[in-house]
């Protein structure tokens, strides 16, 4: 396809000299395989683009291809055969460090951060948006040939330390809730609800409950974490272990999820001995004003931004701001990357206006290299989800409900399937994940439990339920088959495929069902680039649902393994099969999902 596109651009630049081209995908594949929209070089040219795309028809020729003027686009519109080899071939050419879609050459750096959970609280359905956006942007990023560093900002440090400080040294020692004393710290419990961080999350929980009608805890707190800062070693002692047991647990979730990042050692805590470097370089760039109470503040309104970025307290400690202006300065250091995306939510895109306006000021290198993609918030039903309050859905609650909501289903449809449980995991995350990309990214999300784990319609079983439909095709059609479609051990970005040979005749492919299929499975490389520009998975997630909708058609209107099939129209069908396996597969790896053999 990559060919046949370069070739139409050769064309269409040689008669069109010193005008743009660029190409587009028509709606359907019986419009054609690319489109020129003629709207801007007609006004460049000072012609009708329905005109000039009549004349652009009946001169250009392209073998194995008709060009079809329709209104003001041009069409290219592969033979039904051409059409087959291009996408087949680039589906089945693919290999572990060449998936399909690659653009090589490209080796730009970019920084996903994501996840970024604080410490001592647990892992709500909130989480799993940044974790699985940042997930499928890094691994399409990574794919698409980009240098990728997967970065967690950890929120290890900061006042709400000094709350559980307050908390644990408040209560936790009254018998009921002696936390050091009650857990084997080596062993994880095996109820979520008795975890150690639970304990500690409900210590957090009834602090906030507390303080409401007694404010001295609010400066009990404070103070807390002043000596936290200031390196107190009791403050100290009790912060390293809270930040142990979270990340223990924390590491469970990220396993179940397939989630990893190159290291979880960068949270805001890391950035410590680099605060006063920091302050420094803004106090050197007479950036620095004196604000409310001894606060330190950085006026932002000759950039448009009327609320300014406090960077110290009055009492001198450091704020979220600063850690994240010291983390900022150190990337630059440590990776020199060409772009920063900072999987966050739409609260806190102010923070993050703030924070690369600061940016820009004191070093200009920054300019366009920082990107907040943030995105919309859980909500329930009755309204926002809090921590503090106690109202959250947990993420684990939620992966599990799933799973044994299909586990009921593998129970009663199919009740002799092997590794049952494995499935039921792999299809209950399936549902959770596909179910977050198939939302717009920045709009609000209501949660309920029918929603989130829907198993019908648009959803992730729907398209893994396609690959395992084909894979037993496979399976039936004997020989190697099967193994084509079917990856090493998943290393890496990718599913990593070794490249399979294309059937030398391909016949057989000729029904409008066949090249729909066809045109779906073109479609991903541009749902993977649209992944990369939009900073979302949804083009993939919808490419696969079409992709696996025209299978369906193709499965119904092509029979694969029909004894009247000619040897040559079975290997060919077959092989737009294996294709089409491999793609969903490797379309589901990138957002995080596992594709089952059998379902
Ligand atoms: N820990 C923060 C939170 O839970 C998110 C951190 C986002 N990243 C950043 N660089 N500020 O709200």
């Amino acid at each position: 396809m990559d060919a046949l596109r370069h070739t139409f651009e050769q064309r269409l630049a040689a008669a069109l000299p010193g005008v743009d081209i660029t190409l587009e995908r028509p709606k359907s594949g019986e419009l054609g395989d690319l489109a020129f929209p003629c709207f801007r070089a007609g006004k460049q040219l000072g012609k009708n683009p329905v005109q000039l795309s009549q004349e652009l028809a009946a001169s250009i020729a392209i073998e194995g291809a008709q060009l079809v003027a329709a209104g003001p686009y041009l069409n290219l519109k592969l033979t039904a055969e051409t059409r087959a080899k291009a996408v087949l071939g680039a589906i089945l050419e693919a290999a572990p460090e060449r998936p399909y879609g690659f653009r090589p050459a490209n080796g730009k750096k970019v920084i996903v951060e994501y996840s970024s959970p604080n410490i001592a609280k647990l892992f709500t359905i909130g989480h799993l948006r940044s974790t699985m956006i940042g997930h499928a942007l890094a691994q399409t990023h990574q794919a698409l040939g980009y240098d990728v560093i997967r970065l967690n900002h950890l929120g290890d440090w900061g006042t709400q330390f000094g709350t559980l400080l307050a908390a644990y040294t408040r209560w936790a020692q009254d018998g009921n809730a002696d936390l050091e004393r009650d857990f084997d710290w080596a062993e994880p419990a095996p109820d979520k609800r008795r975890t150690p961080l639970f304990r500690l999350f409900q210590l957090y929980v009834r602090f906030h409950a507390e303080e409401e009608n007694d404010p001295a805890m609010r400066d009990e707190a404070r103070g807390w974490f002043k000596r936290l800062e200031a390196g107190d070693a009791e403050a100290r002692r009790l912060w390293s272990w809270f930040r142990e047991i979270s990340l223990k647990e924390f590491q469970r979730i990220y396993d179940r999820l397939g989630v990893s990042f190159d290291t979880l050692a960068q949270g805001e805590a890391f950035y410590e001995d680099r605060l006063v470097p920091t302050m420094q370089r803004l106090e050197d760039a007479g950036l620095l004003v004196e604000g409310d109470k001894g606060a330190r503040i950085i006026n932002l309104e000759d950039v448009g931004i009327s609320t300014p970025c406090l960077v110290q307290k009055g009492d001198g400690t450091s704020i979220y701001a600063t850690r994240d202006l010291a983390a900022a300065l150190y990337r630059k250091e440590a990776y020199g990357f060409d772009r920063c995306l900072y999987v966050v939510g739409t609260d806190q895109v102010l923070h993050f206006q703030q924070i690369f306006a600061v940016l820009d000021k004191l070093d200009p290198w920054f300019k366009g290299r920082m990107l907040h993609t943030p995105f919309g918030m859980v909500k329930l039903p009755e309204g926002k989800m809090s921590t503090r309050k106690g109202n959250v859905i947990f993420l684990e609650d939620v992966l599990d409900e799933a799973r044994e909501r299909v586990a009921a289903i593998i129970d009663e449809k199919n009740p002799e399937l092997a590794d049952k449980a494995e499935v039921a995991e792999m299809l209950g995350m399936g549902a959770v994940v596909f179910f977050d990309a198939m939302n717009d990214r920045v709009k609000p999300i209501t949660f309920t439990w029918d929603r989130v784990i829907a198993l019908d319609g648009d959803t992730g079983p729907y398209v893994q339920y396609a690959h395992a439909r084909i894979m037993s095709v496979l399976r039936k059609a004997g020989g190697d088959w099967a193994a084509k479609a079917q990856p090493g051990a998943c290393v890496g970005p990718v599913v990593p495929f070794e490249p399979a040979a294309l059937p030398a005749d391909l016949v057989g492919l000729e029904a409008p069902e066949a090249q729909a299929l066809l045109f779906e499975l073109a479609g991903l490389p541009g749902a993977m680039t649209a992944v990369v520009e939009g900073c979302m998975a949804t083009p993939l997630a919808r490419q696969l649902v079409a992709v696996a909708r025209s299978f369906s058609g193709y499965y119904t209107n092509c029979p694969i393994l029909a004894p009247e099939n000619t040897p040559t129209v079975r290997d060919a069908r077959l092989a737009l099969c294996v294709a089409t396996a491999r793609a969903l597969r490797q379309g589901l790896f990138l957002m995080g999902i596992q594709a089952p053999e059998e379902m």
